[in-house]
């Protein structure tokens, strides 16, 4: 079943509210699931440069165009800015390296994918002797987003937006923009709702998206962390037997249904199908009031992977 649900943003654009994560995916893995992917409907793809997947994403896309089973427009592509470039003078570099790998003229979103720094190197992250990660300090938000601007205005982005900014990040960027972001990226599920920024985003125009919509299933290897397990929750569960779906479709539904665009990550070809089949049903208002309740302020996501990254000064949590 195709995504049958928009956002749409302040500008007008359209954007479908259910797409395809593409992180924690092999090339093997994203080439066949993406191909899954778009058989089962869905249009809108997320991605990243640093989720080293982008070549083999812009490959299946490019078969697609090329036979001619999709448009252009009827695609919504969304990459990001790595952490290695978040600088003005690097934006425009790094956007032409994902469009080239995807083999695309202009994507449909870029986000700044994290609002700190680090040195451009060649390969991973720089670390210094006591394993922590070297930081480049001098993040300059305002001279950043007027390099977004400019790549928006080049055509090369049709939107840009920002991902784990946080409501004093993204207000200084609001006080001095020209385009406001059109989108903001984060962490959001029933143990992280953050309701505050929610509202925030939505008085300003800014539209949502959850990541980790699921509670990022499998993050504890990178963490080397317990994480929650989301669709284990009692009243998840007894609201899924009730409709007569799944756990993980109630915790994405749960999400539209705040107004809450959507982008889980799904290599398995049953699950992937599973999480777009989300709009025959509606979680009704009582049990929506149980499910906000959940709300425990749980990050799941909080970049312990990159060990000493909180000293950083835009570190945003
Ligand atoms: N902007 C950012 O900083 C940022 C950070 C994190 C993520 N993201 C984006 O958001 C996407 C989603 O987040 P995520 O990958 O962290 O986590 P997620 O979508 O919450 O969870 C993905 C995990 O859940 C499993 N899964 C998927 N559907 C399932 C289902 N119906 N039932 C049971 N298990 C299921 C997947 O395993 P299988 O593949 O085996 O099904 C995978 O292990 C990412 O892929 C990425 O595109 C962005």
């Amino acid at each position: 079943m195709a995504c049958k649900m928009d956002i749409t943003f302040e500008n007008g654009t359209k954007m479908p509210a259910l797409g395809f994560g593409t992180w924690r995916a092999s090339d093997e893995e994203v080439e066949r699931a993406l191909n899954e992917a778009l058989e089962a409907g869905y249009r809108h793809i997320d991605t990243a440069p640093v989720y080293l997947n982008e070549k083999t994403i812009g490959k299946v896309l490019k078969e697609w165009l090329d036979a001619g089973k999709v448009t252009r427009d009827e695609l919504f592509i969304v990459t990001k800015l790595p952490p290695h470039g978040t600088r003005a003078s690097t934006v425009q570099k790094y956007l032409k390296r994902s469009l080239d790998d995807l083999q695309l003229a202009y994507v449909d979103l870029y986000h700044i994918h994290v609002p700190f720094t680090v040195p451009e190197v060649d390969g991973p992250f720089l670390m210094d002797d006591d394993g922590q990660i070297v930081l480049e300090t001098t993040t300059d938000h305002v001279a950043l987003w007027k390099a977004m601007e400019k790549v928006h205005e080049d055509g090369l982005a049709r939107n840009i937006g920002l991902s784990n900014f946080n409501q004093r990040q993204i207000q200084r960027i609001l006080d001095n923009c020209q385009i406001k972001p059109a989108n903001l990226q984060i962490e959001n599920h029933i143990y992280l709702q953050q309701p505050e920024l929610v509202k925030f985003c939505k008085a300003n125009g800014i539209s949502v998206t959850a990541y980790s919509p699921l509670g990022s299933r499998g993050i504890e290897k990178l963490l080397n962390r317990e994480v929650p397990d989301l669709l284990d929750n009692p009243v998840v569960k007894e609201i899924a037997e009730k409709l007569g779906k799944t756990a993980a479709q109630v915790l994405l539904r749960h999400l539209l249904q705040r107004g809450i665009s959507t982008i889980p990550k799904s290599t398995n070809p049953k699950r992937l199908r599973e999480n777009i089949d989300l709009f025959d049903f509606d979680i009704e208002d009582s049990d929506m009031v149980r499910l906000n309740a959940l709300d425990q302020n749980i990050r799941i996501c909080d970049f312990g992977f990159f060990p000493g990254i909180t000293k950083h000064p835009e570190f945003p949590f």
